[in-house]
């Protein structure tokens, strides 16, 4: 397989490259990425200078470079990443996401369908994997089964509706045109490389910075969390052996409520700072520092409107058609994820610039106002 990633440079789009080279050291992998605000190029470090892997700073609808690309390269596999991710921006601004998740999408099947299917060549053996949320299928009530790949779309966000869009028309391109095509829908992943505005690295950030951690709402909101290594590893099940056409959906069967979550974090951090001296001279604002658990900087916020109550993943069809089960238990992912960031500055300092101060700054969600009820 000689692959095309889309998002590379984001959160899982990095670290699905840094899996994929671990497994494929000799393989070709190209990294389409328009680096927005959520793309790093940092996060590819490790893999700068590796025979086989370049960079490509460009965007997804820009159909002539993906043809270009894929002609060049003859690349044969496409893992479509790119897309805006965080449901808080689509709100503020969803014009970006319907640009960038449904109209990018569908530039990249274009080029896809130009090149593998119509090109000079006849017809080329190739896959499309177009990465998903469960987001799409809305929320669900506390006694409800989780979500299956049969679940009825119902996204309730801006975002969940422009990748329900994309998910569509990754569909009817298989459908249709014969494109070979692959979907997986996962839940909230974790880990290293995490854009600090996501509850998790946030949390952690403010919580080594001394500010607020808020909570939206009354914080019983439930979430499914995966550690992203595990999801990479269920992407490169379904490029190994997934069936055409199919959809698979990715989980961990590790459902939390948000204030459980930050309690989790608040108390890992309290323990780092007891057992290493030194964190408190790398970081002499966060509350541990200060003789203060971490748990006094949690501030109830208002709610995010039409926030999804709870998500679950049903993974029960990867895991009999390929032998998917995730290697990590959340005890060991969140430690981990907690002791990168703790070792890592290098990689987030640079990202908490102007741009993220404004819109920390902008959220409505930052608002005094929430309940615990
Ligand atoms: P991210 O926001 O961290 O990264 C997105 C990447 O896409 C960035 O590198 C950005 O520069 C790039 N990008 C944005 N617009 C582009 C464009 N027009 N052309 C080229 N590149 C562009 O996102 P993420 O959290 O890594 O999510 C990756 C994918 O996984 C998304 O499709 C998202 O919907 C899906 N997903 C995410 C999660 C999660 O918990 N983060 C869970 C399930 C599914
Ligand atoms: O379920 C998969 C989805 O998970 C992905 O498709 C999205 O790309 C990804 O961003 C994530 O969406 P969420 O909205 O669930 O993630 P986020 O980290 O933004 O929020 C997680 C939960 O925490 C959610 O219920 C909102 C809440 N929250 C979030 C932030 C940033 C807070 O209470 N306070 C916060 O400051």
């Amino acid at each position: 397989m000689r692959l095309l990633v889309t998002g590379g440079a984001g959160f899982i789009g990095a670290n699905f490259c840094h899996y994929w080279h671990q497994r494929f050291p000799d393989g070709t992998l190209v990294v389409l990425d328009a680096l927005t605000y959520a793309g790093n190029r940092a996060s590819l470090q490790a893999l700068e200078g590796v025979k086989g892997f370049r960079f490509v700073h460009g965007d997804i609808n820009d159909r002539a470079l993906v043809e270009k690309l894929l002609r060049e390269g003859r690349l044969n596999v496409i893992v479509h990443f790119a897309a805006e991710s965080h449901v808080d921006r689509s709100i503020h601004d969803p014009d970006a996401f319907l640009r960038t998740n449904i109209l990018g999408t569908h530039s990249l099947l274009q080029a896809a369908r130009s090149y593998w299917l119509e090109g000079p060549q006849g017809l080329i053996s190739h896959r499309f994997h177009h990465i998903s949320t469960d987001e799409v299928y809305g929320t669900l009530g506390p006694q409800d089964p989780a979500f299956r790949e049969d679940t009825p779309y119902a996204p309730n966000s801006p975002y969940a509706a422009s990748k329900a869009a994309s998910d569509h028309l990754v569909r009817a391109y298989q459908h249709t045109y014969g494109l070979s095509t692959t979907t997986s829908n996962c839940s909230n992943n974790y880990g290293p490389f995490h854009f600090p505005e996501k509850l998790i690295p946030l949390v952690i950030l403010n919580i080594l910075h001394g500010r607020p951690l808020p909570i939206y709402g009354d914080g019983q909101q439930i979430r499914d969390w995966l550690f992203v290594e595990d999801h990479c590893q269920g992407i490169a099940l379904i490029l190994e052996q997934g069936k055409e056409g199919e959809s698979y959906n990715i989980g961990g069967h590790n459902e939390w409520a948000n204030l459980e979550i930050v309690r989790l974090i608040c108390q890992l951090l309290d323990e780092a700072f007891a057992a290493d001296a030194t964190l408190a001279k790398q970081f002499p604002h966060a509350a541990p520092a200060q003789g203060k658990r971490s748990e006094s900087l949690i501030t109830y916020v208002q709610d995010r409107p039409g926030h999804d109550r709870r998500y679950a993943i049903d993974a029960v069809k990867i895991g009999g058609e390929l032998g998917y089960a995730p290697q990590h238990s959340f005890a060991a992912g969140i430690r981990k994820t907690v002791d990168w960031y703790l070792q890592n500055r290098d990689w987030w300092q640079p990202l908490l610039g102007e741009a993220y101060a404004e819109w920390i700054q902008k959220q409505y969600v930052r608002e005094p106002g929430g309940s615990r009820n």
